[in-house]
């Protein structure tokens, strides 16, 4: 069993749960925060659960925090099996009201932090012919969605890193996992960046409302998405020998992915508008 865990992005979502779970299994986490009174928090909570759990700070946009996190999980557990990177921003709205900051923020936090601390760890775990290396990525991370210009540039981004270090690692017996979660209740919108104008001033107004609308159509009726479910897929990577390159997570991430298979984009394309029922889209069929 992969026994000491570093997951970065900790104070909420799918990392708290996923921290709190893992540690339930035998296994030493460490759950990294950026701030003083998440890390009280989540000490906290996991002490009243009697679990063994450390939480560390670390910013993964700065490397000079990185490199403190790391040297403090070393001293606490004598190194990593297995890190999950999980720490992610988004920035919502459309294309053409995302500055080029937007953007710069949105890579430096989901692809260059990501990139920082992974590289920060491939020494000690190709020395030790051992390792499991998992990223989230995201439903979005293989089918774009509109008005998430920036954030499915960096799943994307995510998806060409991972898969590449895949085939680099595997000689080494470290193995590369990408974690690809549908929607799932977090602070992700409310932590993020909206670049979305007032209603009434956006000439996108109207289509980002009837996408948004049509969305939930992939999911079943009474569907109720819990962050649980990527915890476990997560753990099951960790229980793997050879886990898979990659593992779609979610009713909506399911549905979409089947749609893409052994189709055309176009194909695919005219499947999505006709089955939500985009109007302002099929007018362009
Ligand atoms: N929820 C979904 O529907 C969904 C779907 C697909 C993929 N994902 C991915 O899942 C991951 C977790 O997101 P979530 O949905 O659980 O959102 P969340 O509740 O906002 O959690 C994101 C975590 O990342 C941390 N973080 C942000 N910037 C960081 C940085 N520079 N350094 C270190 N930590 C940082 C946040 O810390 P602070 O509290 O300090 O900001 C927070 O702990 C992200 O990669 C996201 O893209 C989420």
């Amino acid at each position: 069993m992969t026994a000491r865990v570093l997951i970065t992005g900790c104070s909420s979502g799918l990392g708290r749960a996923t921290a709190l779970h893992l540690a339930t299994t035998g296994r030493r986490v460490i759950a990294t925060v950026r701030h003083p009174h998440a890390q009280q928090a989540l000490q906290d909570e996991a002490r009243e659960a009697g679990l063994d759990l450390h939480v560390i700070r670390m910013d993964i946009r700065d490397p000079s925090s990185v490199t403190r996190g790391l040297d403090e999980a070393g001293r606490l557990t004598g190194g990593i099996d297995a890190l999950v990177n999980n720490a992610g921003v988004e920035t919502a709205g459309p294309m053409e009201h995302t500055s080029e900051e937007d953007l710069i923020w949105q890579l430096e936090t989901n692809v260059v932090g990501t990139y920082r601390i992974t590289r920060a760890v491939l020494p000690a775990m190709r020395q030790a012919r051992a390792g499991h290396l998992v990223f989230i990525s995201s439903l979005v991370g293989r089918a774009a969605r509109p008005f998430l210009s920036a954030y499915c540039a960096s799943k994307y981004a995510v998806e060409g890193l991972a898969e590449s270090l895949h085939w680099e690692m595997r000689p080494f017996g470290v193995t590369v996992s990408l974690v690809e979660p549908g929607r799932y209740p977090s602070r992700l919108t409310h932590n993020g960046r909206s670049t979305q104008p007032a209603p009434e001033d956006c000439p996108y107004g109207q289509l980002r409302a009837e996408y948004s609308a049509g969305l939930t159509a992939w999911e079943p009726d009474g569907y109720e998405p819990d962050a649980q479910e990527v915890a476990l897929a997560i753990e099951e990577i960790l229980n793997a020998d050879r886990p898979p390159l990659r593992r779609p997570v979610g009713a909506d991430t399911l549905a979409t992915f089947d749609a893409q298979q052994g189709r055309t984009f176009e194909e695919y394309e005219h499947d999505v508008i006709t089955r939500l029922g985009f109007n302002a889209w099929r007018r362009h069929l």
